[in-house]
């Protein structure tokens, strides 16, 4: 039974209720509330009555509808997260790491990563994936660089990389996971960007297919699920015990979960897993491609199509920087972007995305590339922060809660930083907490900040 219909039998009781949560489930409403969320969302809101469940061990409904979405995405255990990926992350982190485990890590990792070393307690050791001047943008990992990584490090317990990227650029995640079998390392995907891919085989394959051990994905990025809908993944031949997984979410998920977005969740996936879920995706993509083959057309512009997701529409005007696009178009032409680099610009596509949207798009982008186009690069690029590998002075949790001193940004060389350094989006960072600071991090940096914390 879906929560939707749970909740809608539930309701025919007409049970009266002193409990938590205060509105009564839409009794009282505060007017502006109703105004913008309607009482409909108010109806679904419950506690752990009697009949309803509980998310840290569930036996009843909840239980039932992990069980569901397990069989869906063929998992030894799904767990739905109601504070995003980021709990997601921070989760599969606590399930196989302590204090002071080693910890392989894509540098084009989320920063919720480091909201998990400095919880775990683990110690980092980061590689770089490959970087695309010409885009300005992380690509996939390199296989002999990581699997170099993993023999020379046999203590490494786990490995957290991004597939896809924010970009969408795949992995080739089959051959990642038999080297970190290979190692014994336990491999965690975060496929945020990824959460279509279950249930449109042209997407992309789901990492958990792929022999991933823990997948994480946000269904609200893509998905149509209302922020912040996540899933975690178990795979089914994976050491990690599903207990163990339960238990790290308990650790930091709240004791009263969202009754709405757990309904949210559930509806989502289902949907996706239907006839209509897949018309709608077969739709999406039809209308993304069709929009792709039609912008490249034009010879000043160019879609980013190595590998990648195509509901990702990572595109590049000639002669002018991705910030000087993203700005053009939101100026003149009342869109915004998803994120801009100094190369390209990247526009995500979902369930939302409608043909007049992408019409729009490609409208605007026909204009801008035959207006006249002044060469500005020049004066608008910025130097990219995607090659700066990092030097590890501190692990982040050893740096946690530090003396540190701001100082001006010109005077910051050879500092250790305290301070978690990072454009959002997207969110991946360009400085940790514990390393030391580059002429290449103030070359990026000095025209976005003026100051910095360094530790004392
Ligand atoms: C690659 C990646 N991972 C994780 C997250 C965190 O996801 P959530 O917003 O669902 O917590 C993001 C958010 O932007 C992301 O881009």
């Amino acid at each position: 039974m879906s929560l939707t219909d749970f909740i809608k039998n539930y309701r025919k009781s007409k049970r009266v209720l002193f409990t938590t949560p205060s509105h009564g489930q839409g009794d009282f409403i505060i007017p502006e509330c109703k105004k913008y969320l309607g009482k409909k969302f108010y109806n679904c809101d419950y506690s752990e009555i009697e009949g309803f469940d509980n998310l840290s061990s569930p036996e009843g409904i909840i239980k039932s509808i992990l069980d569901n979405a397990s069989s869906i995405y063929d998992a030894k255990a799904a767990f739905f997260l109601i504070n995003g990926s980021t709990s997601g992350i921070i989760a599969a982190m606590y399930s196989v790491l302590s204090k002071n485990d080693k910890v392989l890590i894509a540098r084009n990792c989320h920063k919720s990563v480091y909201n998990g070393l400095v919880l775990t307690g683990a110690v980092p050791v980061w590689i770089m994936p490959d970087y695309n001047e010409e885009w300005g943008i992380y690509e996939s990992i390199n296989l002999d660089y990581l699997e170099e990584i993993l023999s020379k490090n046999k203590d490494i317990k786990a490995f957290i990389m991004t597939n896809p990227t924010y970009e969408g650029v795949m992995t080739d995640v089959y051959r990642v996971s038999a080297i970190c079998r290979k190692y014994n390392v336990i491999l965690i995907v975060d496929e945020a960007h990824g959460a279509l891919w279950n249930f449109h085989k042209s997407l992309g394959t789901p990492s958990l297919v792929q022999g991933a051990d823990i997948v994480v994905q946000s269904l609200h990025k893509t998905a149509g699920a209302l922020n912040p809908s996540s899933v975690l993944l178990l795979s089914k031949e994976t050491p990690v015990p599903k207990e163990r997984v339960q238990e790290a979410l308990n650790l930091i998920t709240t004791t009263s979960p969202s009754y709405p977005i757990l309904l949210n969740i559930d509806s989502v996936i289902n949907f996706l897993d239907s006839d209509e879920g897949k018309d709608k995706l077969f739709e999406l993509t039809k209308s993304v491609n069709r929009f792709i083959r039609s912008v490249k057309s034009n010879p000043n512009l160019q879609v980013y199509q190595y590998n990648n997701d195509v509901t990702k529409i990572l595109v590049k005007v000639t002669n002018m920087s991705g910030f000087e696009l993203s700005q053009q178009l939101f100026d003149k032409y009342n869109i915004e972007d998803e994120c801009a680099n100094e190369k390209s610009v990247l526009f995500i596509t979902g369930l939302g995305t409608t043909k007049q949207k992408l019409k729009k798009l490609e409208r605007a982008l026909t204009k801008i590339c035959s207006s006249n186009i002044k060469i500005t690069q020049d004066k608008t690029i910025e130097q990219g922060f995607c090659n700066i590998e990092p030097r590890v002075r501190y692990t982040p949790s050893a740096v946690w809660g530090r003396m540190y001193k701001e100082i001006d940004i010109n005077y910051a060389l050879s500092r250790v930083s305290t301070e978690l350094v990072c454009d959002y989006p997207p969110g991946i960072p360009v400085l940790l907490p514990g390393e030391v600071i580059k002429k290449e991090h103030i070359n990026y940096l000095i025209n976005k900040k003026k100051t910095i914390k360094v530790l004392l």
